[in-house]
């Protein structure tokens, strides 16, 4: 399940631990405004009424549910500890991570995914991620979903899910960064052979762009949604009246831009024997025209869109949906696969 910004998205999946992972299906619900903030639940039943009619317009066969973490309440740190065995290392992060963190040890939940080992210059080391989450978002969402009757077995980090769904895509040996642009956040990570190295969560998102054309216009929001979508980074059919608008779009997509570059220097200066060979993107803020070229030539690295759920089977009734339709389940699909057997 991937709780986002407008709505809930569902997937059932078959042999999620197998090698053919089949959807056997998936619902959205709608969420009213204001009812989740950046991916937390805010008002609890609210959320859990459009849960229950998830599950019943949804049909879903089961009630035990794998929730993802994301945006502005979670974050991801490379962090290298001495060797020893993880659990020694999760028992030891609240004592070593705390400048690490924006907010107090006690208020997170912290874990570590080991990387790499590697000879430090006091020892022997395991390089990884360190992954903290904000206890009260955690709470919430877990507390909302088990108040509409469903079982919460599973807790992961959204980037995480994404890089499992779009590992079968890699086209090429070598390091891929992975870039989801949703509507409040963009998900950064480099993948090697499918294993997360380097998590980003970046905070903003394509509903930044719709906002400054709605606030800077005074547009309704709806207007200024349509006039995103229609107008882009500009196409063939650029006419004199959209001017204002690709204005609008090239300045803040320009900053979503120039972060998500940014965010790859970092890595490639940090890790300079091992470059980043392409990007994959996705997400539905992929979706703007032309901007899979900008980012192309401001990052210097070829891009592809992903199509992550194009050779996922499914009933044929999911198929004939659109796309873009399809591939909005890619983060709740990716949660289901990560699920413990
Ligand atoms: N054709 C399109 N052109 C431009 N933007 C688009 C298009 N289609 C979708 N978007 C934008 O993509 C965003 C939604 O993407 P997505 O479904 O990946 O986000 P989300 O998962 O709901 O967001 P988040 O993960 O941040 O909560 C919205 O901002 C929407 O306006
Ligand atoms: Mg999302």
């Amino acid at each position: 399940m991937d709780i986002g910004s407008a709505s809930i998205r569902a997937v059932e999946v078959n042999g999620f631990d197998g090698p053919r992972p089949q959807i056997v299906r998936y619902a959205e619900v709608a969420l009213p405004m204001n009812s989740t903030r950046r991916g937390e639940v805010v008002e609890t039943s609210t959320v859990g009424t459009a849960l229950r009619r998830l599950w019943s317009t949804g049909g879903f066969k089961t009630k035990d549910v794998v929730l993802g973490m994301g945006g502005s309440r979670v974050f991801a740190r490379d962090l290298s500890v001495p060797r020893a065995s993880i659990v020694q290392i999760r028992e030891s992060l609240p004592f070593i991570v705390q400048e690490l963190l924006p907010v107090p040890v006690a208020d997170a939940l912290l874990d570590f995914y080991p990387i790499a080992e590697e000879d430090g210059d006091s020892g022997p080391q395991v390089s990884g991620l360190l992954v903290a989450a904000l206890k009260d978002a955690v709470n919430a969402n877990v507390a909302a979903v088990a108040g509409a009757g469903l079982r919460p077995v599973q807790v992961d980090l959204i980037p995480f899910a994404m890089t499992r769904a779009l590992a079968p895509l890699r086209t090429a040996r070598g390091r891929d960064v992975l870039v989801s642009i949703g509507a409040n956040s963009t998900n950064v990570v480099v993948s090697d052979n499918g294993v997360p190295q380097f998590v980003r969560i970046l905070t903003n998102g394509s509903d930044d762009v719709t906002r400054a054309i709605a606030t800077r216009l005074q547009w309704s929001p709806d207007q200024a949604e349509a006039a995103k979508r229609a107008v882009g980074m500009g196409g063939a059919m650029m006419r004199a009246e959209d001017r204002p608008v690709l204005e609008i779009i090239y300045e803040v997509v320009g900053e979503l831009l120039a972060g998500i570059r940014s965010t790859i220097s970092y890595y490639a200066t940090a890790h300079p024997a091992e470059p980043p060979q392409r990007i994959l993107l996705s997400g539905g803020g992929a979706q703007m025209i032309g901007l899979p070229n900008a980012l192309q030539e401001l990052a210097g690295l070829p891009v592809q869109l992903a199509e992550p759920l194009a050779a996922v089977p499914m009933p044929k009734r999911y198929k004939q949906a659109s796309r873009a339709d399809q591939d909005a389940y890619t983060t709740a699909f990716g949660l289901a696969l990560g699920s413990h057997a």
